[in-house]
């Protein structure tokens, strides 16, 4: 059965979503599962600079020190209050586990003192539906993504396609079997000596230089709908070694355009071409890497096939694209108990 076969029209509803998975405290409030009313994030970036990534413990402390405080924010940017709220979704895994807690344990303490529903979300999925949100004051409401669609989520530390037949069924076509996209931006950003996280900085040395300068290997992974990209991540490491070895110069402009190009043609085929074979009517590319410009732009100009990618503020981690996932879920009659547990390690499909 689908999701539009059991509930026709969809319930009105609006879902408090909640987000602490790794370096972001986030939350927001959906309408509809769609219509973003509030949207609040917290991010840590500028506290995990200095250790190159993501420290977990200080992660941890700081959602402690900022969660009540964004939840608050969001319910007021909605000019809400907790009884105008249908359901609380929060993110349940995978992600950091002492992160995940906090986000968890304000959820339920909210939702056991209010008597709201609980709903817990792959944030995996939250990230999906990050391309169902528009902003509420949107004169013109984009369409919805149809079914069924071929889901390209590139984040931190996911790669994957995933094959959607209807509302919250997915079926995993493939993987990155080493680094996920983000992470060998980020691991690339390190070598080039520039700083956390990755993707912008790569994306922002890219602008100046030239993305035939070097021609990094594009791992095709034949007959399978998986990805690598830790070939093309040592290629680049052996390029810069060896030129730290002969003293001379790292052309950083030309090895980030470079990379970011390999990176960039590999999604993009490999998705476009599963789209073929898999008759989709529409595409989603999702997830931290989908604020890449460069893959934006080679889906948006190339693909024949319509594809919907986040606005740039949801891209990465925030709290609408749990609010919007709660929706499905809520839509659905689902519900959780309150001794939910947090889930680090929780694939999708
Ligand atoms: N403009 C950009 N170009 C390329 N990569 C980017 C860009 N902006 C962000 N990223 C990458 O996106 C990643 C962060 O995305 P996201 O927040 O979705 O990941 P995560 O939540 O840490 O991982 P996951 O969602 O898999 O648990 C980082 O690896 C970052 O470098
Ligand atoms: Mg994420």
């Amino acid at each position: 059965m689908t999701l539009r076969k059991i509930v026709q029209p969809l319930p009105a509803a609006r879902i408090l979503g909640i987000e602490s998975s790794c370096d972001e405290t986030a939350a927001s409030v959906i309408e509809n599962g769609r219509s973003m009313l509030s949207s609040v994030i917290a991010t840590q970036i500028e506290i995990h600079k200095k250790y190159g990534g993501v420290f977990p413990e200080v992660a941890s402390r700081q959602h402690i020190r900022t969660i009540y405080a964004v939840i608050e924010q969001a319910l007021q940017q909605a000019h809400l209050g907790l009884s105008d709220i249908d359901a609380i979704a929060v993110t349940r895994g995978p992600g950091l586990a002492g992160s995940l807690v906090v986000g968890m344990n304000a959820a339920k303490g909210l939702a056991l003192g209010h008597n709201i529903p609980l709903i817990g979300i792959n944030h995996l999925e939250g990230h999906i539906y990050s391309s169902w949100v528009y902003s509420a004051d949107t004169i013109q409401p984009p369409e919805p993504p149809e079914f069924p669609l071929l889901a390209l989520l590139v984040s931190g530390g996911h790669t994957e396609l995933n094959l959607m037949e209807d509302h919250l069924r997915y079926k995993r076509l493939g993987a990155t079997l080493d680094d996920a996209a983000g992470e060998a931006f980020d691991k690339v950003a390190r070598m080039l000596n520039l700083s956390y996280p990755g993707g912008p900085s790569i994306q922002a040395a890219a602008e100046d230089g030239d993305p035939t300068a070097f021609n990094f290997p594009r791992s095709r992974m034949s007959g399978t709908w998986d990805f690598s990209f830790s070939g093309l991540k040592t290629a680049v490491l052996r390029v810069v070694r060896k030129l730290e070895a002969e003293h001379r110069p790292i052309p950083v402009a030309n090895l980030a355009a470079s990379f970011q190009a390999a990176v960039v043609e590999v999604l993009y085929s490999k998705t476009m071409k599963a789209a073929e074979e898999f008759g989709v009517k529409d595409i989603v590319v999702a997830g931290g890497v989908s604020a890449n410009r460069s893959l934006r732009e080679t889906f948006l100009q190339k693909s024949d096939i319509p594809v919907h990618i986040p606005s740039l503020s949801l891209c990465t981690d925030n709290g609408a694209m749990i609010g919007s996932a709660g929706y499905y879920h809520y839509a659905l009659g689902h519900r959780d108990p309150l001794n939910l547990d947090v889930l680090p390690t929780w694939p999708l499909s």
